[in-house]
């Protein structure tokens, strides 16, 4: 076992804040690490639109990492990839604390951290110290400071720093802690996002030559009529959009809550929305399969919940809450039990099993 898991039951009397903190200052020490290597279960996957190669479909989420400070010592816990930030182009402090919620009756979590971050400055000078791919591809996912009067502006600045360093990008519109932030995944707001972000990608490749993959994170709390505004606008940009990730954190509050914090404001993550963000997965990938790479994120804490997402269209799954109550040890053990659950159906590669439950595919 690594010490950052051996520790966990010390780090969970902690408050949440002051844990995540330990958290990532006994990372940055790297003492006690496990050198787990990402390709030891034989999943490797391609995904097929931005040509992301992954040793393992089992990525980190955003928001870990916000500032890409640890991503090196977190691979060695086995990641297929990781993502850092979301960063803003100016530091902010983020909301007032307590901001960040265990709910631990219901494996769950609700944050309102609203981007607190060091800046593009900082991480930049972070993500630049490692090649990108050196460890595992990372991500830089980009957002808006809150203050700004041009959101869309400030993507463009994230795009444009983060491009050089990072294996792909992902352009977030879906925190809910940021006021206003999730009216840019609205039709006309989108479109125009995406018209901009996409120059600003355009440019930064002609700049600096080699093709950055970009991804864009939704949020799960969305109705028919937005989800099919979002698929009309991502194969509007579908020469430069690599895929979604879907999803990030819920407003909901499922009736099912049993914590006492289970009433504070904020994104809800971890277990209570594993049912949602994949039945907002599926939705999309009944639409997009096949044209777009499609990332699965939300309550993902076993094997099956791993290969729940990838049947239901994801070429790749990404988690975080699980971390908090299980440790990052976990990431090996999800990998393992994927794989055997991808060999005990018959499938020979992950890449054969995605989309598996798919009416279209199945
Ligand atoms: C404490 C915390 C902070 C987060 N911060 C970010 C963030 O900065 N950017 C982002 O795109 N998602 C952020 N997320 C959302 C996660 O990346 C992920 O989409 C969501 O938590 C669902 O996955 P999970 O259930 O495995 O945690 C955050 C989640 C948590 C719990």
């Amino acid at each position: 076992m690594s010490l950052p898991d051996l520790a966990l039951p010390l780090v969970k009397k902690l408050s949440p804040e002051a844990a995540h903190n330990a958290t990532i200052h006994g990372l940055k020490l790297g003492i006690g690490l496990p050198k787990t290597s990402p390709d030891r279960w034989g999943t490797a996957v391609e995904l097929p639109k931005s040509g992301l190669k992954l040793a393992n479909p089992v990525g980190l989420a955003a928001g870990f990492d916000k500032n890409a400070e640890v991503f090196r010592p977190m691979a060695r816990f086995g990641f297929g990839f990781l993502e850092c930030g979301t960063v803003t182009p100016q530091p902010q402090p983020g909301n007032p604390k307590p901001r960040l919620f265990r709910l631990s009756e219901d494996d769950g979590v609700i944050n309102r951290l609203g981007f607190n971050n060091h800046g593009l400055g900082y991480f930049v000078r972070r993500l630049r110290r490692v090649a990108p791919d050196a460890v595992c591809p990372v991500g830089a996912n980009v957002g808006a400071n809150k203050t700004s009067d041009d959101f869309i502006a400030d993507y463009e600045t994230g795009i444009t720093a983060t491009y050089p360093h990072a294996s792909y990008l992902t352009i977030n519109i879906s925190s809910p802690n940021t006021p206003g932030l999730r009216g840019l995944q609205g039709k006309e707001a989108l479109q125009t996002l995406l018209e901009r972000c996409g120059i600003a990608l355009a440019r930064a490749k002609d700049l600096h030559g080699a093709e950055k993959p970009a991804f864009l994170k939704i949020a799960p709390d969305l109705d028919e009529a937005e989800m099919s505004d979002i698929v009309e606008a991502v194969r509007d940009h579908g020469a430069w959009l690599s895929g979604l990730i879907i999803s990030n954190t819920t407003l909901d509050r499922p009736s099912s809550l049993m914590s006492a914090d289970a009433g504070e404001s904020g994104g809800l993550s971890g277990a209570p929305l594993f049912e949602k963000s994949t039945r907002v997965l599926k939705d999309m990938a009944s639409e997009l399969f096949g044209e777009f790479d499609l990332i699965g994120c939300g309550g993902i804490s076993s094997g099956e919940d791993a290969y729940a997402k990838i049947r239901a269209g994801a070429h790749a799954v990404q988690l975080y809450s699980a971390l908090v109550y299980h440790g990052p040890g976990l990431v090996a053990k999800i990998n393992a039990d994927l794989a055997a659950l991808i060999s005990a159906d018959g499938f020979s590669s992950v890449a054969e099993a995605v989309g598996a439950d798919l009416p279209s595919r199945g």
